[in-house]
């Protein structure tokens, strides 16, 4: 496990049980989510009303919904990181700060490695652009302690504007665990301050093969600059190194 102590365990659990059991009700046969996809399915087919209707009724659906990443992911993410001894993090997504939380413990962990001047830049940049979940997420990064805590700049708002400016001169790593309509302008915004071998985790990549689409195409135009490869988690993570 990323932390050892009882309590930020116990978070840990607490905010992934909470998470699977909301995504658990509203995708049963009669939940809300179920009924959504069949709208969703209208709209891609070229229904303009329906999918005007349908992005209405999941913004209000997600709006208290965690979505959190599984908690095997989440354990990936946190170990590639230690291995990559990433110090500087993007977060495409924040939510309710799950994610969040293993990104900043492999920080400050990969962080006690390095000498004053270089700490100071160690961070994970947290982005949400409901301002109710950035309350919460917040609150449970208080909850996890200082060794959470302290390494987190939340950016909130829409992330095309709050990742505009002020980005690491090198990022280390990114994930990718946002509304997939994002993902394209989120790494357009990033490209420019990616370190050579910096590594992109993307989230439900097939499950949402339809939603990744741009993110597919944008990747091999540039066949040079990104390498990736599908690892075979639940919905599909996608595993892509920037090496232009
Ligand atoms: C799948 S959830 C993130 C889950 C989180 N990574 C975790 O594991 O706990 C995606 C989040 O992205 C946020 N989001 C969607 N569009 C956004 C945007 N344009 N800017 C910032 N955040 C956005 C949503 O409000 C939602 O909370």
């Amino acid at each position: 496990m990323p932390a050892e102590g009882p309590a930020l365990k116990a978070l840990l659990l607490r905010l992934h049980t909470n998470s699977l059991a909301q995504e658990e009700e509203i995708s049963k046969p009669d939940g809300k989510w179920t009924t959504l996809k069949a709208l969703k399915r209208q709209g891609d087919a070229g229904d303009a009303a329906a999918l005007a209707d349908y992005q209405q009724q999941f913004d209000d659906l997600m709006r208290d919904k965690m979505i959190a990443l599984d908690q095997d992911k989440a354990l990936f993410i946190y170990h590639l990181c230690r291995a990559l001894s990433a110090t500087r993090i993007v977060e495409a997504g924040t939510s309710f700060g799950l994610s969040t939380i293993y990104l900043a413990l492999a920080v400050g962990q990969n962080a006690s490695k390095l000498g004053p001047e270089q700490r100071k830049a160690a961070k994970v940049i947290a982005t949400e652009n409901e301002p109710s979940k950035a309350i919460l997420a917040r609150q449970h990064w208080k909850e996890a302690g200082e060794e959470v805590e302290q390494w987190i700049e939340l950016r909130e708002g829409d992330l095309r504007q709050t990742l505009a400016s002020n980005l690491p001169e090198e990022i280390d790593f990114v994930l990718f665990d946002i509304w997939t309509p994002m993902v394209v302008p989120a790494l357009r915004v990033l490209e420019p301050n990616l370190k050579k071998g910096a590594v992109i985790v993307a989230d439900n990549v097939t499950s949402s093969a339809y939603g990744y689409e741009d993110f597919h195409d944008y990747i091999k135009t540039r066949r040079n600059a990104y390498r990736s490869l599908v690892l075979p988690y639940s919905g599909g993570l996608e595993f892509t190194v920037y090496d232009p």
